[in-house]
């Protein structure tokens, strides 16, 4: 990290490449120049990723990717012994083969463990000692000091329990905590405009408008629709748009056609199904529900239509 490099400059540029966020990433920000370890709470698809490239990127340090889940051991977190050399040539620091923790700590990365709460309970007691001592004791290896610019940044979906551990108040007790939550539509728009941006299809003005705004009010609605756990992510709105363009080439349809309904039906099947997580109770399937909300865009389509 450069030193003289001011934390607003910094924010300033990050701001430029996020469609909002300000908010939430001066608070990440502040959290992380202070030195502190953070957990980002929040659905898929709110900038979490986003903002962190962004962080890392500026500070011209890594970001370490773990995914947690059952198998992420402590071995796999701090590292192991290449079992094939160990033989030929007994234990040693060369044939350590270093865990993305032990990697993070020591070129000064930020170690971003998604789904922290689906983590073993050693795993993260193994965590919490390198995040208190900020310095880890590796068996046959030695000490590992991180570097200051370590940080430990986890990630969990607030929805999410099966298959998860309760953490203990003491891990709580060692992070600062942010929560994120979708964006409002006028973002979402603006989200999905910029990542759809460079497909290479031309398409009028007209249907890319219109596609736009339909992928971003039925990519929504997936959130309210009673039967559904969780909803998609502005993730399901991007790919609605381009799987709609292409179907729309495809099948050489304009807005004004008939034939624009079954595109959008069509690309909502492609790109929500399989992001829809409907409630244990509920008596119906993705698809049905995608149809249903496609059924009431038409209908608040055809009532805004003026004549
Ligand atoms: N504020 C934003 N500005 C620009 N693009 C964004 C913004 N938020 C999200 N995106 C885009 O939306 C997609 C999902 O965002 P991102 O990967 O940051 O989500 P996430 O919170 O890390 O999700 P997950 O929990 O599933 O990992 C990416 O394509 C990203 O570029
Ligand atoms: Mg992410």
């Amino acid at each position: 990290m450069n030193p003289d490099q001011s934390i607003m400059s910094t924010r300033d540029r990050i701001a430029q490449q996020l469609v909002g966020r300000s908010r939430e990433l001066e608070l990440v920000l502040a959290a992380v120049d202070a030195g502190r370890d953070l957990v980002l709470e929040g659905p898929p698809g709110t900038s979490k990723t986003t903002m962190l490239k962004a962080i890392t990127a500026e500070w011209g340090i890594p970001l370490v990717f773990v995914e947690g889940n059952a198998d992420l051991t402590p071995a796999k977190l701090v590292g192991h012994h290449n079992p094939a050399r160990v033989l030929r040539e007994d234990y040693s620091t060369d044939n350590f083969v270093a865990g993305p923790l032990v990697e993070a700590m020591r070129l000064g990365g930020f170690l971003y463990i998604e789904e922290f709460n689906r983590a073993p309970e050693d795993t993260l007691n193994t965590l919490l000692t390198a995040m208190a001592d900020r310095r880890i004791s590796i068996p046959r290896v030695g000490t590992v000091d991180a570097a200051g610019s370590f940080r430990v940044i986890a990630s969990m979906n607030p929805i999410d329990d099966a298959g998860t551990t309760r953490l203990s108040t003491s891990v709580h007790d060692r992070l600062c905590r942010l929560s994120v939550g979708y964006q409002d539509a006028t973002a979402e728009r603006d989200i999905v405009s910029l990542r759809t941006a460079a497909d290479p299809v031309p398409l009028p003005s007209d249907l890319r408008t219109q596609l736009l705004d339909d992928a971003v009010a039925v990519t929504r609605a997936t959130r309210t629709h009673p039967d559904v756990r969780q909803g998609s992510s502005v993730r399901g709105a991007i790919d609605c748009v381009l799987v709609a363009a292409h179907l729309s080439v495809l099948r050489r349809v304009t807005v004004a056609d008939d034939g624009y309904r079954s595109v959008l039906l069509d690309a909502m099947i492609v790109a929500l199904s399989g992001r829809i997580h409907l409630d244990d109770a509920a008596q119906t399937t993705p698809e049905q529900v995608v149809r249903e909300i496609w059924e009431e865009q038409l209908l608040l389509a055809a009532a805004a239509t003026p004549g």
